[in-house]
């Protein structure tokens, strides 16, 4: 048996003893405060912002803090696995790293880094599609590393499908597919400073590795940035698809796919009815809709209406490991982490990411080991109380 996540807090007591203290925070819950005096502005807020007001990113957390863990004495905690398999992928904890764009603004080495530290402590990536490397860069950085594809749908078809065959070859085994960004939401923080990294092209690497999409242009992006932008914009950005197309996405992938962006219960269901095989319950962590419910708010009707039909998985304010407890709890299979792990990339690179991997992951097994639970079967809403 593998030693427990929880040893990541001796081995750092033990490096006391040579005077040597943690590079930054071990509170995965302070590390958006930690991040902004390693980061410039522009980066920060991006990563940070949120849609309008930030009514819903407080709210996602806010909904977290209205539940408690109701500790549990002489369980024999003791032999305890946080293991799981989800839509067929073995992992440690229920865990995984999901989908943030255009890492090389956070750290040069960007995706590249994040998917070894995701690779060294045995989580899965979700690459996106908005990546700052190609899909076959980050597969060899992901090595034998777990690996998930997160698409932002192309309005052309024949470059979504080249994505698609492109993913699949690279060894990406599911596919998550983003509902919740066919346009971006109003983003004050970044509209304030003017500053999105797309338009100089940057967090498009995807898109300009593609074969289908370089046929589609005179010049090569290298030799005519411009032209490469205009071809790339109304692909991201302004259609709404429909229920009937995701058929369009079952012919082309045949591993999983889960929809991203599922914050309602009759959603959910239709996504089971669509043959799909699981869903994100996500609001894209409070950037896309200001003053949409909280997504925990969201999770216990999903979980109750499609729990026996599809994988639940959640994000959108997970911090510590007492979220992700009270995250599955209600419901969830396992959580995506998305702002935390991007503030390691920032505080240090990929050792930087792999700080707040196993930080995380030992906050969790302690949280999971002193609250009397076993494995990620024994929470249930029995675990919780109101806050
Ligand atoms: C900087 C940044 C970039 C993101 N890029 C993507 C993306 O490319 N695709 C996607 O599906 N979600 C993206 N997300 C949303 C995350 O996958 C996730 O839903 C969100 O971060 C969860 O909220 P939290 O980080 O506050 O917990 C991004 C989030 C952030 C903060």
């Amino acid at each position: 048996m593998s030693a427990p996540l929880a040893n990541y807090a001796n081995e750092i007591y033990l490096q006391g003893l040579g005077d040597v203290v943690p590079a930054f925070t071990t509170d995965t819950s302070r590390l958006e405060e930690s991040a902004r005096s390693v980061m410039e502005p522009g980066p920060f807020w991006y990563v940070a912002g949120g849609a309008g007001s930030g009514a819903t990113v407080r709210a996602n957390r806010e909904a977290f803090d209205r539940w408690r863990l109701v500790p549990r004495m002489l369980r024999d905690a003791t032999n305890r696995s946080l293991a799981t398999t989800v839509l067929g992928t073995s992992i440690p904890a229920p865990v995984l790293l999901g989908p943030v764009g255009v890492q090389s603004i956070i750290h040069p080495d960007g995706e590249l880094a994040t998917a070894r530290a995701a690779a060294e402590v045995g989580l899965p990536m979700v690459m996106s599609t908005a990546s700052s490397y190609s899909i076959e860069d980050v597969a060899a950085a992901s090595g034998d590393g777990a690996r998930w594809f997160q698409l932002y749908w192309p309005n052309d078809p024949d470059v979504c499908a080249s994505f698609l065959r492109r993913a699949e070859a690279a060894g990406f085994t599911t596919l998550v597919v983003t509902l919740d960004t066919w346009l971006l939401g109003w983003r004050p923080r970044d509209l304030d400073q003017s500053y999105l990294p797309f338009i100089r092209g940057t967090g498009l690497a995807v898109y300009f590795s593609d074969p289908v999409f370089r046929a589609g242009l005179d010049k090569p992006p290298e030799d005519d940035l411009m032209a490469a932008l205009l071809r790339w914009l109304p692909m991201f950005t302004g259609t709404d698809k429909s229920w009937d197309d995701l058929a369009f996405l079952r012919e082309h992938w045949s591993g999983p796919i889960v929809l991203k962006g599922i914050q309602h219960a009759d959603d959910a269901r239709r996504a089971a009815d669509a043959g799909m095989d699981g869903i994100v319950v996500s609001n894209h962590g409070g950037r896309q809709v200001d003053g949409a419910i909280a997504s925990l708010d969201a999770l216990p009707a999903i979980a109750e209406a499609v729990g026996d039909r599809l994988t639940v998985l959640f994000d959108s304010g997970v911090r510590t490991g007492a979220d992700v407890l009270k995250a599955l709890a209600l419901g969830a299979d396992a959580v995506l982490i998305g702002r935390p792990y991007a503030y390691g990339l920032a505080h240090g690179g990929q050792d930087g990411v792999r700080h707040v991997l196993r930080s995380l992951l030992a906050d969790l097994d302690l949280a999971m080991a002193l609250s009397g639970h076993r494995s990620v079967e024994e929470l249930t809403t029995e675990s919780l109380a109101r806050g």
